[in-house]
Formats: structure tokens, C-alpha cells, sequence
């Protein structure tokens, strides 16, 4: 009697103990199982970052924009350590992120522009979380209010009587434009940005289609070629009538590598007023913007612009910039305010 008794408690206690041993696995289960999620929810922050919530905006944007595309734009620069203010507004904070960044980048050109390049680049920039320098290349701007422009490479920089260029200002990647010259030799002066150089091209291509007979007289100037300009300028007129034509050194867009002075044999190759009265000169003034120009010092602007009127002197600025300037046929002193 006693043995079977045994026996069945033996056999009740040998149940309950793999009921509780069950039990036990199970909860230790649930307490190695149950990090996984939790893990793995650290997981998907890592593999897909936060910037696949930044939509980064498929417009063109640039100096002046305002809205929630530029906010975008903004932290997604943020992101990648420029501490810039994501006030929607595309300021010169936002100008010198994009442009510094654009200049850590091969392969984009120097713009200060958001465009669809630009936009790929960011885009694989956050997504492999490359490391970018903020300010390695372009200084961030501590004084807005400083006559020293402090952005010389935005497309959209003013250079002007007020706002002139840093003393040693030199622009990167110039070339010759593949364009016609009055003269066969290289010279600095036939030289351009790149940037600006590919819709100089471009322009003149069209205006061969047209039967038009472009040629290009003088880009690039360094800071001393301005000086020695000037000072002759002012020689043969004086200092007052040669600074209705020519800019003081350091004061001349021609040194930041955005202008061509065009000009055609109807008037000799001469810069002079009358080009704005050939085929040439009316076509540019019709068709210059669709390639990113403007005619910088235009007729009855002169109180603006303080330069006499010069229909050769074409600046880039963008197309979307030329359009609205030379559309609305204001300067871009007019532009930028
Ligand atoms: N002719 C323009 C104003 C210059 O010298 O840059
Ligand atoms: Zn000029």
C-alpha cells in the first residue's frame, strides 16, 4: 500500500515538476525572444535612417526661395552637420551650405543652387552616411551686413560698387569656352567657370543656327588685370567717367568668372553701344536667359547698376534667374533684394 502511494506521488510530483519546468522554458523563452524586437526596431533605426523621412524636394531651389521645400532642404542639410536655422527660407546660411557642400563633390558644379544633381548627391550622401566637413571649403559667413561678398562662387553672387569680391579671389575650374574669338591665342581672358563656359556654348550654338555670328572678346580677368584696366581707364578719362564703364579691381564681375563680353563683325568686334542694335545684339536680348544670361548693365538701369549701359557684358546667373530678370526687365541688384 505504502509503495503504491509512493509510487503515485512520485509520479504526481514527477508531472508537476515538468509542468513547472515547462512554464519555466517558457518564460525564459519569452526573455530571450522578447529583446528581438526591441532589437530590431534598433535595428531598422540604423538601416533606415531618419532621412528616409526628409523628403528631399524635387523643385530647383535657390537664393530667396521660401516655403516647406527649402525647410526640407534645410534639415536635410542639418543632417549632415551644417547648423543651419530650417526656417524655410532659402538664405545666404543656406546658400553657403549648399555651395560648400557642392564643393566637397567632384562631380557637381559650384552653384549654390539646389538642382536635380545636387539632389542625388545629398541623397547618397545621408543615405551611406558619408562624412561631410561643414565649412572646409567655403568659410560659413559670420557678417551679413559686410560690403566683402562672402560667397563668391554662388552663380548668384552681387558683385558690384558696393559688394566687391575677397581680396585673392580666384574662381575654380575655369576653361576656355569652345566659342568663337577675334584672336587666336589663349589668353586668360578667353577663359570662364565651367558652368558658365558649357551654356556659353550652348548660347552660341543657337545663335549659329539663327545665322547669327557671335564671338566672344573677354571673360576672365584676374584681379590684377582689372587693376591695370582700370588704372589705365582712368589715365585716358578720369577717375569718375572711366567708373561709368570700368569697375574698380576686386569691384568687376569678370573676375569671378561668370561674364563674357560678346560682341560681332557688324560693329568691328568693338564693345560699343551700337551691338545692342545688330541681329546679335537684339537676339541676345530676346534669348540670352534660356541659357542662364543676362545682359547685366541694361539701358535706363544706370542708376542701379552705376555702369553705363553695355549690351556686350552678359553675366550667368541660371536660367530660372534670367528668365524672371530679363522677363520682368529689372536688374540683379532688383533681383536680389
Ligand atoms: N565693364 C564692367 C563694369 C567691368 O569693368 O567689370
Ligand atoms: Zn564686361
Amino acid at each position: 500500500m505504502f509503495k503504491k502511494s509512493f509510487t503515485v506521488a512520485t509520479v504526481l510530483f514527477a508531472i508537476l515538476f515538468l509542468i513547472t519546468a515547462c512554464s519555466d522554458s517558457a518564460s525564459e523563452d519569452q526573455q530571450t525572444t522578447e529583446p528581438a524586437p526591441t532589437n530590431q526596431s534598433d535595428n531598422q533605426d540604423k538601416t533606415e535612417p531618419a532621412h528616409n523621412q526628409l523628403q528631399l524636394p524635387q523643385e530647383h531651389l535657390q537664393k530667396n526661395d521660401t516655403g516647406d521645400a527649402v525647410q526640407s532642404l534645410q534639415e536635410a542639410l542639418h543632417k549632415i552637420d551644417y547648423s543651419i536655422d530650417p526656417n524655410g527660407t532659402y538664405d545666404s546660411m543656406t546658400t553657403w551650405a549648399v555651395t560648400d557642400y557642392q564643393m566637397q563633390q567632384e562631380s557637381l558644379p559650384v552653384t549654390g543652387i539646389f538642382d536635380d544633381d545636387t539632389r542625388s548627391s545629398l541623397n547618397e550622401t545621408l543615405e551611406n552616411n558619408t562624412t561631410i566637413k561643414p565649412g572646409s571649403e567655403l568659410e560659413k559667413p559670420d557678417n551679413d551686413h559686410s560690403n566683402i561678398v562672402s560667397n563668391p562662387h554662388e552663380i548668384l553672387s552681387l558683385i558690384n560698387k558696393e559688394n566687391s569680391l575677397p581680396d585673392g579671389f580666384e574662381p575654380v575650374n575655369l576653361v576656355v569656352p569652345d566659342v568663337r574669338f577675334p584672336f587666336e591665342d589663349f589668353l586668360p581672358k578667353k577663359q570662364m567657370r565651367q558652368v558658365a563656359a558649357t551654356a556659353l556654348e550652348n548660347m552660341f550654338e543657337a545663335a549659329d543656327e539663327e545665322g547669327l555670328e557671335l564671338f566672344a572678346q573677354s571673360g576672365y580677368r584676374s584681379f590684377d588685370r582689372q587693376d591695370a584696366i582700370f588704372a589705365s581707364n582712368v589715365q585716358e578719362h578720369g577717375e569718375e567717367a572711366a567708373n561709368n564703364f570700368s569697375a574698380r579691381p576686386g569691384e568687376s564681375e569678370h573676375q569671378t568668372g561668370l561674364t563674357m563680353d560678346v560682341t560681332s563683325p557688324d560693329v568691328d568686334f568693338r564693345l560699343t553701344e551700337e551691338f545692342g542694335e545688330t541681329d546679335e545684339g537684339q537676339w541676345l536680348e530676346q534669348h540670352a536667359a534660356e541659357y542662364g544670361f543676362i545682359i547685366r548693365y541694361p539701358e535706363g538701369k544706370e542708376d542701379i547698376t552705376q555702369y553705363q549701359y553695355e549690351p556686350w557684358h552678359l553675366r550667368y546667373v541660371g536660367e530660372k534667374a534670367a528668365t524672371d530678370i530679363m522677363e520682368q526687365a529689372i536688374t540683379l541688384e532688383e533681383y536680389l533684394r
